[in-house]
Formats: structure tokens, sequence, C-alpha cells
């Protein structure tokens, strides 16, 4: 699995997207538009980015009847993006679906993420709202699992869980992971940061990074660093 560094575009119109993305002139990066900017703008803005020549992470987090989510994947191919996810709290029936819609006729498709338990749950939560009593590492793992016996290609996971997921899963089950700072920079809202460097060793295979680059007085030059850190 290639390493590669995903910039987490979280932006709410097609102009800022473009005036950030307009700084990079050598390396296009891989890209990751979240709920804000696809309901900002559309499906149109997909197109966009990709004609740019970069890759797309579609992070739109599925979450439905399999039926619905199978079709909604189906639109999703069409828009030939490289990544695209569902949560794994839909269950096995839903991510098999969405395997099946995103699938197209020449047997392509982009790779299908499964979201674990969200780092915004915590154990305190989980069990008073969900009823969900083991412990967070164990109800994530058995999300990763499920999701690979569905299919699925990987999981968005703390890089922290990154060596675990990769025990459970396989080395070739992918784990994209966000909640990643510079050593010398603001962690913000992210509570449990880590390093590119530190991500890198505990086995991640794609960083989300937003923030450290995207505010960043000199977004090419943190973007570089990054990549540097990470992929080396
Ligand atoms: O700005 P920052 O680097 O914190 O951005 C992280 C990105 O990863 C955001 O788009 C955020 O929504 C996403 N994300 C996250 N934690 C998760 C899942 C997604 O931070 N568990």
């Amino acid at each position: 699995m290639g390493k590669d560094v995903i910039v987490a575009c979280d932006f709410s119109s097609a102009e800022q997207v473009f005036t950030f993305l307009d700084k990079f002139k050598e390396r296009k990066p891989f890209v990751k538009i979240g709920m804000e900017l696809y309901y900002a703008e559309g499906p149109e803005i997909v197109r966009q980015i990709k004609a740019r020549g970069h890759k797309i992470f579609l992070d739109l987090k599925l979450h439905d009847i399999p039926n619905t989510v199978k079709k909604a994947m189906t639109v999703l191919s069409g828009l030939d993006v490289d990544m695209c996810n569902v949560h794994a709290a839909g269950t096995s029936a839903m991510m098999k679906a969405a395997l099946e819609g995103l699938t197209r006729p020449d047997g392509s498709r982009p790779l299908l993420i499964a979201v674990t338990q969200l780092t915004s749950t915590d154990q305190e939560s989980m069990e008073k709202e969900l009823l969900i009593e083991k412990p967070l590492d164990q109800v994530v793992m058995s999300y990763a699992r499920t999701a690979m016996e569905a299919g699925l290609d990987g999981v968005v996971c703390s890089p922290l869980e990154a060596g675990k997921v990769h025990e459970t899963c396989g080395k070739s089950f992918v784990t994209v992971t966000p909640g990643v700072r510079f050593a010398d920079g603001d962690a913000g809202d992210q509570k449990r940061v880590t390093t590119p460097a530190k991500a890198r060793e505990l086995g991640s295979d794609y960083i989300v990074v937003g923030r450290p680059i995207t505010a960043a007085a000199d977004p090419v030059e943190a973007y570089n660093r990054c990549v540097k850190e990470f992929v080396g």
C-alpha cells in the first residue's frame, strides 16, 4: 500500500478550495472532500477537482438501508473518486451492498473504507446512549473485522489504533488516520494527536491532515513537510 498524505479540504465554497489548491504547482495533493464542501457545491466540485489532476477521498460516511446505500454508491462511483466511505455501524449487509453499488461494469471501483467508532464518541456516551458496554478499542477492532469480512478495503481510525487494526485484519487492510499534528503545532479540537513521523512509525497507510496545512502561513511548505515526514 503506497503511503500518502490526504489533505482535508474543509472549505465551504468552490472559490475557497480553488484558491487553496492553486498554490500547489508541483505535486498535486490527494484531496479529501467532506460533507461541508460537497453539500455546498454538489457533485460538480468533485468533477472539477478531479479534472485538475487530484486523487479524491469523498468522505460522505454513508449509513442507511442497504438498498439506498447501494444506489447512492453507484452514483458516487460514476464521479470517478479514488476512495469513499460508509459507517461500519450500518452492518455487514449494508457494507456488502455498498461494494456492489460501487463496482463499475468493468469490475473497477474506488477504495471503500469503513468509519468505525467516531473519535467524538467516548466510552461514556457509547455505554449510556448506544448501550455498547465493551471497551472502545474492542468495539473499533470488531467493526474493523466486520468491514474486512464484508470485503471492504480498510478503516478510518486513530494512528494509535493502526497497528492493532493491521494485526487483526492484515497488513494490506488500509488504515486512514486523522488526528495528525506537527510536533510544534496547535492540536486545536483534536484530542489524541500524533505527528506525521509517528503515524508512519505506527503503521498508518494514509494520514488525513486538515488545518495544519489549510491554515498554515505557507500551505505548500506545510504539505511538503508532512509528505517528507510521513512518506519519506
Ligand atoms: O483539521 P484537522 O487536521 O483536524 O482535520 C481532520 C479531518 O479528518 C477533518 O476533515 C475531520 O472531519 C476528519 N476526521 C477526524 N476524525 C475522525 C474522522 C474524520 O478528524 N474520526
